[in-house]
């Protein structure tokens, strides 16, 4: 049996791994696995970390995903949209506010068809900013048309790789279109982003690792991993596991130790379960925040799962604030737009 210091040294030389050495990462208590991808991640991106405004401009969806709770089902959320106008006032704050990308997601809403859509882009593309898209599933001459007007990243997760599991999760929806999609945005030239859910129902770590391998084969410029938070108004109500939020931390390393130059963001979900959690993943493998730039009262309304955080802070407090984080573990965030620096 090959032990966890040289399955490390492996990946780390190689940048590849067979799943069972990637299960047995996932199994150890993740310390040397998080060194590693520090390591690793200082060496190929240094201390520069980017900043991402983002902006939840509408939380209707016709999905049904069980773990959201933008779920169509729940008919406790209060929902709200944004008008183009709105979305434009506020990327004007983010670049106001120094962001160099600004990330526009929304649950899956019609109201916003692919003229409309376009036409956001098109005047966010005025501004000397780069923008990522976070809409959903489309078609391929819909994200054409978005590229057109000027996208410059799409982010869609996966969610897991684990097709039965897929299924349970997503009503009505498919996991070959899903795949279909992202192979879509990376030829339609996005920087293409995906990304799972941790701790999922009956998701075993066999299936985070063929994640892992799910994410190496796309050739994915951004990945972001989160631990599953159970909201009460879904059907996957449960307590939540605080475990998750370790094994979120692990997938992420590891996803850093085979995937060196990519872009991976310390999400919000890890904060939430874990009050130094962003910081924790930056000192992981992470080079990536994504502050919100909205209001408390549309911050309170995309409650894709509870107790998220600065849902009272003003945006200009959220970007001083995690800028003197970052200054206080030797890191300085990024003045560039923080493409995904190829180092191949
Ligand atoms: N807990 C954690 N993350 C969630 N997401 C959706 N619901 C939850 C939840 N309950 C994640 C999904 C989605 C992203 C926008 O939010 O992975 O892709
Ligand atoms: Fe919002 Fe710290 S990032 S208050």
């Amino acid at each position: 049996m090959i032990s966890l210091n040289n399955i490390l040294e492996k990946g780390y030389k190689e940048k590849n791994l067979s799943k069972d050495e990637i299960i047995a990462l996932l199994n150890s208590d993740g310390k040397a696995l998080c060194e590693y991808a520090d390591r690793t991640r200082k060496e190929f991106l240094g201390d520069e970390v980017h900043l991402r405004g983002l902006i939840e401009f509408s939380n209707i969806c016709k999905c049904s995903c069980k773990y959201c709770g933008l779920r169509s089902a729940n008919t406790n959320a209060d929902r709200y949209r944004l008008e183009p106008d709105e979305i434009l006032k506020y990327v004007k704050q983010g670049v106001e506010l120094g962001y160099k990308t600004v990330v526009l997601q929304s649950g899956e809403d019609a109201y916003y068809d692919i003229d409309k859509l376009c036409h956001i882009v098109r005047e966010i593309k005025k501004s000397d900013v780069a923008l990522t898209l976070s809409i959903g599933e489309k078609t391929k001459e819909e994200y054409k048309a978005l590229k057109e007007a000027g996208a410059d990243r799409y982010l869609l997760r996966i969610e897991t790789t684990d097709k039965e599991l897929y299924q349970k999760m997503h009503p009505n929806m498919s996991y070959e279109n899903r795949v279909e999609c992202l192979y879509n945005i990376k030829e339609l030239g996005y920087e293409t982003g995906s990304g799972c859910l941790v701790g999922l129902p009956e998701q075993s770590v066999e299936s985070l690792a063929d994640d892992i391998l799910f994410f190496k084969k796309l050739d994915a410029d951004m990945i972001g991993i989160g631990p599953f938070i159970p909201h009460p108004d879904t059907p996957l109500n449960s307590e939540l596991n605080p475990e998750n939020f370790d094994m979120a931390l692990k997938v992420m390393a590891a996803v850093r130790l085979l995937m060196p130059d990519i872009n991976i963001p310390a999400t919000t979900a890890m904060e939430t379960i874990n009050p130094n959690g962003r910081i924790i993943a930056l000192q992981s493998g992470a080079n990536v925040v994504m502050p919100n730039i909205l209001d408390t009262e549309y911050k309170v309304k995309y409650e894709i799962y509870p107790n998220k955080i600065c849902l009272n802070e003003h945006s200009g407090k959220c970007r001083n604030c995690i800028e003197a984080k970052i200054k206080s573990i030797g890191r300085y965030v990024s003045q560039t737009k923080g493409f995904h620096k190829s180092s191949k």
